[in-house]
């Protein structure tokens, strides 16, 4: 078992990976407190049942899958349910599923009854690697995402490195594109290792990697106003460009291509290309610039006139540049 201290002043939390980690889960936790597990309807439900039948009559939401799930709508009728089976301020929620679940069973547990106790089980490579640690949670709204959320930490995420056997092979690639992303930021190694070996052989090294350098940005700027912002390298492109495809480039993917753009005019670019045709992530998009350009301008972390841009100078070196947010053209 591999076990992270997650020092956040006030905060602190653990992050446990072990392959046997579901069918022991009453080690982890107080089986017999009040327990509410939200998850998606399209995970495996061996997962869910091999937790719940060691807990005592957990109260239990299966949300439609996807990122509408991450809806005020949704929210409410899990609230809504959750006063009415009378759960109280003691009870803990457990996010069981991808970074769809995280984020809305974290924004639940923010803010129900001003806030209960929560811990994540993720289950896609995405969520282990990234979207379970640093304490983003929140939902959509008004076609912004993460436009409503806040900064809530788990007591605990538990990772088990089994669940990934069932995710598809887009799904895990797309928990790949984050990983490449570290690689390029903060870690050689890291980028060599995704190039030249198959990492599922050794996953649980490699989450543990992924985590280490989150955790590394996350504790030097909890509220990403500063150097947390590398995490964001190919981001603000793809993001708009993940919501010019209407969602059908997944985020792993459109970030691929943003990372691709980001780099066009260095000399990584070729080796970039290649480790994301490796790992079956595209590099390129038939869009519209200015389509593209006005998503941008709305994106949460522009200001009107200026947007800090993530760039990498060699792989493994990245660096924050506040750019007029014209410029951000000369990259599309
Ligand atoms: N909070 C953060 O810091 C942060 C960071 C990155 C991304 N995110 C958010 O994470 C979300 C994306 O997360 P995701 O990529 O995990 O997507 P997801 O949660 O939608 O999961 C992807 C798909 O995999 C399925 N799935 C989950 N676990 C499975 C398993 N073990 N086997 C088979 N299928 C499984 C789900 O049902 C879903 O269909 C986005 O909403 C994004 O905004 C948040």
């Amino acid at each position: 078992m591999k076990i992270i201290d997650i020092s956040i002043k006030d905060y602190p939390y653990k992050v446990y990976i072990d392959r046997s980690l579901l069918l022991n889960i009453d080690n982890y936790i107080d089986v017999n407190r009040q327990i509410v597990i939200i998850t998606d309807d399209f995970i495996p439900k061996i997962y869910l049942n091999t937790i719940k039948d060691k807990m005592n009559n957990p109260l239990i939401f299966e949300v439609p899958q996807g990122e509408t799930s991450k809806s005020m709508e949704i929210v409410y009728s899990i609230i809504d349910e959750m006063i009415k089976s009378e759960i109280t301020r003691k009870c803990l929620i457990i996010a069981l599923g991808g970074g769809v679940i995280g984020d809305l069973a974290g924004f639940i547990a923010s803010i129900y009854m001003r806030g209960v106790d929560f811990i994540q089980i993720p289950t896609t490579l995405l969520s282990q690697i990234d979207s379970s640690i640093g304490g983003k949670v929140g939902i959509n709204a008004t076609n912004m995402k993460n436009a409503i959320g806040s900064f809530y930490h788990p007591q605990m995420v538990l990772i088990d490195p089994n669940t990934l056997k069932t995710l598809s092979v887009r799904e895990y690639n797309n928990g790949v594109a984050e990983m490449i992303k570290y690689g390029m930021i903060a870690d050689k190694s890291l980028f060599n290792d995704l190039l030249q070996t198959n990492i599922s052989e050794n996953i649980e090294y490699y989450i543990e990697k992924c985590i280490n350098i989150k955790k590394h940005l996350v504790l030097k700027d909890l509220f990403d106003k500063g150097e947390r912002q590398l995490l964001n390298f190919g981001h603000t492109i793809g993001h708009a460009i993940e919501k010019y495809s209407n969602y059908n480039l997944l985020h792993g993917e459109s970030i691929s291509i943003g990372m691709a753009l980001m780099s066009k005019n260095y000399k990584h670019y070729d080796l970039l290309i290649k480790i994301l045709q490796k790992h079956s992530l595209p590099f390129e998009y038939e869009y519209n610039k200015e389509k593209i350009f006005n998503y941008i301008k709305t994106d949460k972390k522009a200001s009107k006139e200026m947007i800090n841009i993530i760039l990498v100078k060699e792989i493994g070196k990245s660096f924050i540049e506040p750019i007029k947010i014209t410029e951000i053209k000369k990259y599309l």
